[in-house]
């Protein structure tokens, strides 16, 4: 690792987490920590842009920390926290708020799939939602991002916020003895794996989310062996028997899908399981994916189980890591209060 990488990322606690988050994000965060410092983020200021319950705000937050830690991310090592512990980020989120401009935000596919149709009833919140993404990341001046595909265009829109926010400020930040005047890095999303976008198993060709009313749809993290199988054994396919190459996948999406997620679960290339299941029913390689996803998720919504039990040490793990995590952010707002020229006590 070279000194200045840094790895962060968030996961928003708006209930159940799902296959797509764990094969889209939280496998990858786990990999990192061997090589990276880390810093991932229980993204609650994120989840009230759209109203949320708050008790099920509470219980969902203390739900992904578990799955973090039960996934085998360590809290120690690393940095485990939520957002709204560490109000760096708020503050940040203002100033990028007055760095963005409204032609970026209307861009954004997020912001119009979330609103839907009643756009001027969504929150003032939903739409700023980029500018304190991009906050999370650069109050750490983080250089790695590892996300899903559906963050890709987020991750864009931090970059040009760092840019900006570099260009519009470039003589103060260089009398900061910044010399090149790069105060944020520009950070790189890490969009990696055979499932960096999990499809609905009811419709290939919708993503799978913690929203779509059918839980049949997805696979949930808290999901027991059943539940899995179920699950599994209903996922829409179609008639034909399972191609040998990849691209015979091109035009059949939930096959396409089935296979993405088997090869992401057993840490293989998709040609690799095809070599495998090509040629065949589709109801053996059903029975392989029934057992190897409870293979692997079965532990994991074990482990969260028994961490959701105990509160008190998950709220420890999280304030811990807030308290951690505060040192690094605070230094990062000081700075750009001065950069920006705000008067504040020194
Ligand atoms: P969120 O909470 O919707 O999802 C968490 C992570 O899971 C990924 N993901 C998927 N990956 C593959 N297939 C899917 N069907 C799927 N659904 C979700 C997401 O891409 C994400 O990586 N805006 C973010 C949270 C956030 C954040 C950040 C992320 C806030 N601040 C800073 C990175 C850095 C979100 O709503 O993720």
């Amino acid at each position: 690792m070279t000194a200045k990488e840094l790895v962060f990322s968030g996961v928003q606690p708006t209930g159940n987490l799902h296959l797509g988050n764990y094969l889209g994000a939280i496998v990858n965060f786990v990999k990192l920590q061997d090589t990276h410092d880390c810093i991932y983020c229980v993204v609650d200021l994120h989840a009230i842009t759209m109203w949320q319950d708050p008790a099920e705000l509470t219980k969902a937050t203390r739900e992904v920390a578990a799955a973090f830690i039960a996934a085998g991310i360590d809290p120690r090592t690393h940095i485990v926290f939520n957002q709204s512990q560490v109000s760096a980020h708020a503050e940040l989120a203002w100033v990028f708020n007055c760095v963005a401009r409204l032609g970026w935000l209307n861009r954004m596919t997020q912001f119009k799939e979330k609103a839907g149709k009643d756009r001027e009833n969504a929150s003032v919140g939903l739409y700023a939602y980029p500018s304190l993404m991009a906050a999370d990341i650069l109050v750490y001046r983080a250089t790695h991002v590892p996300v899903g595909e559906d963050q890709k265009q987020h991750l864009e829109l931090t970059r040009d916020i760092a840019q900006k926010f570099n260009n519009d400020f470039g003589d103060q930040i260089r009398a900061q003895g910044v010399d090149s005047g790069l105060f944020f890095p520009m950070p790189e999303p890490l969009i990696t794996g055979p499932a960096t976008r999990v499809m609905s198993l009811r419709d290939g060709t919708k993503k799978m989310s913690k929203s779509d009313p059918s839980d049949y749809s997805r696979i949930n993290l808290s999901d027991d062996a059943d539940a899995i199988a179920q699950k599994v054994r209903k996922a829409k396919t179609d008639p034909e028997p399972l191609p040998s190459e990849e691209k015979g996948l091109e035009t059949r999406p939930e096959a396409d899908n089935l296979v993405g997620i088997y090869a992401a679960l057993s840490g293989r290339a998709k040609a690799d399981v095809l070599r495998e299941f090509g040629g065949g029913q589709f109801s053996n390689f059903k029975s392989s994916l029934v057992d190897l996803a409870v293979d692997k998720l079965g532990p994991i919504g074990a482990e969260m189980k028994r961490l959701t039990a105990d509160p008190g040490y998950v709220d420890g793990v999280l304030s811990d890591g807030a308290a951690r995590a505060r040192v690094l952010a605070d230094a990062t707002v000081n700075a750009v209060k001065d950069i920006v020229g705000f008067v504040r006590a020194k």
